[in-house]
């Protein structure tokens, strides 16, 4: 099955200088993945036929066979297994939770597009929406705010209107960010603090996608979870984030730019391995609460949730960099700049204490451990030996 995944991933990255083509072929990959999913490695031509149209009696068997749990694995908290619709599955957190579902014995589908998703509703009743679809970057909202309004805010309520719509209603686990807090000043971050300063366009359509959760959530009764994601990193990540092409630049020779704040004051980031954020995400479906609506009515008040997801120790850019140094047996050639006014933050920490006591979530991986592992990832998948299997 893994192997399936990397040729679309690879493209992706191919077109890289284009976020906007990205974030299509995000969505394209999703509905490839979504059909691979459950497809046997040798699909004959017919298959693959049947497999490009979503609609008639064998796509609905496909997504059955694929949203159905599989009865032979225990489910973790005995309440019987799930079946959670996953947006943004080829994306960087989207397709490590979407496997990790699957792994456990959840039924997974997969998809981003609001007819599709009624058609989905219309043959599964998933019970779990897991939404990671998204347009991230802090800085490519510069060069294109209307892709963050159109994934961030538009997308958004889309997932909204048809889980309102369905009967029963699923409960919704949603992708949030650390951005929210802005110029937030008062450290650690704490789901209490304020979040009214949003510093890129980026956290204002985050902010605004908590602001629409609430509404969703007051007037149907939707049971709905925001996770505020703090620099998320780890194999297969983003290749616009720092600690990725510092990694690229670092092995190319080429000199890296390391920014600080005001009054050479150290530019820190509280980074999070993907697979604490994973456990995350799995404790938040397996604790939401049903949603209390039904065809678009609100029978009672339903959960409503907002946990910050970070690893409560921010590093130094400086130091991520000589930890990539070591790893990589390298010397970087740094530039220390001041950092543009491009959306970035100086600083950012989790207060992780609801996640910790509500989630029971502890994160146990520290930065030296998941560079480790990234790097290795890194490597590998670099040196041509795309083949190989990473799950
Ligand atoms: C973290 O948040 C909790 C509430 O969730 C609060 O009681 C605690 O004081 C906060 N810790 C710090 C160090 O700010």
């Amino acid at each position: 099955m893994a192997g399936d995944w990397s040729p679309f991933i690879q493209r992706r990255w191919s077109f890289f200088q284009t976020p906007r083509l990205i974030f299509w072929m995000s969505i394209f990959a999703a509905l490839l993945l979504f059909l691979f999913f459950h497809s046997p490695p040798d699909l004959s031509p017919d298959r693959r036929a049947l497999a490009s149209s979503w609609d008639g009696h064998s796509w609905e068997r496909r997504v059955l066979a694929s949203s159905r749990p599989l009865s032979k694995l225990s489910a973790s908290d005995g309440r019987g297994h799930l079946s959670v619709l996953v947006t943004g599955a080829a994306g960087f957190v989207g397709c490590h939770v979407a496997l990790t579902l699957k792994r456990r014995g959840d039924g997974v589908g997969d998809i981003n597009d609001a007819a599709l998703l009624y058609k989905l509703f219309d043959v599964v009743a998933f019970t779990h929406v897991m939404h990671l679809a998204a347009q991230a970057g802090v800085r490519y909202a510069m060069h294109n705010p209307g892709s963050y309004v159109h994934s961030n805010i538009a997308g958004l309520v889309s997932v909204f209107e048809v889980c309102k719509a369905a009967n029963p209603q699923p409960a919704v686990v949603w992708a949030s960010s650390s951005s929210v807090y802005g110029l937030n000043s008062k450290i650690p971050f704490s789901e209490k603090d304020q979040t009214d300063k949003p510093a890129s366009l980026y956290a204002a359509t985050k902010k605004a996608g908590e602001e629409i959760a609430h509404a969703y959530n007051h007037i149907y009764g939707l049971s709905i979870t925001g996770l505020r994601f703090f620099t998320v990193y780890g194999p297969w990540g983003r290749p616009d984030m720092a600690y990725f092409f510092f990694t690229k630049d670092i092995l190319k020779g080429k000199p890296i730019s390391i920014f600080e704040g005001p009054h050479h004051q150290s530019v820190a980031r509280d980074f999070t391995y993907i697979d604490d954020i994973v456990k995350g995400c799995l404790a938040s479906i397996d604790t939401a609460q049903q949603s209390t609506g039904s065809g678009g009515k609100k029978m009672g008040p339903a959960q409503l949730r907002v946990y910050n997801l970070g690893n409560t120790s921010p590093v130094p850019v400086s130091k991520l960099v000589s930890i990539l140094e070591k790893l990589l047996k390298t010397k970087a050639k740094k530039h220390v700049q001041p950092m543009p006014r491009n959306g970035d933050v100086v600083y950012t920490h989790a207060n992780i204490s609801r996640a910790n006591q509500e989630l029971h979530y502890k994160p146990t991986t520290d930065l030296q451990a998941g560079l480790k592992k990234f790097v290795r990832w890194y490597l590998d998948y670099y040196s041509g030996n795309r083949k190989r299997l990473y799950w």
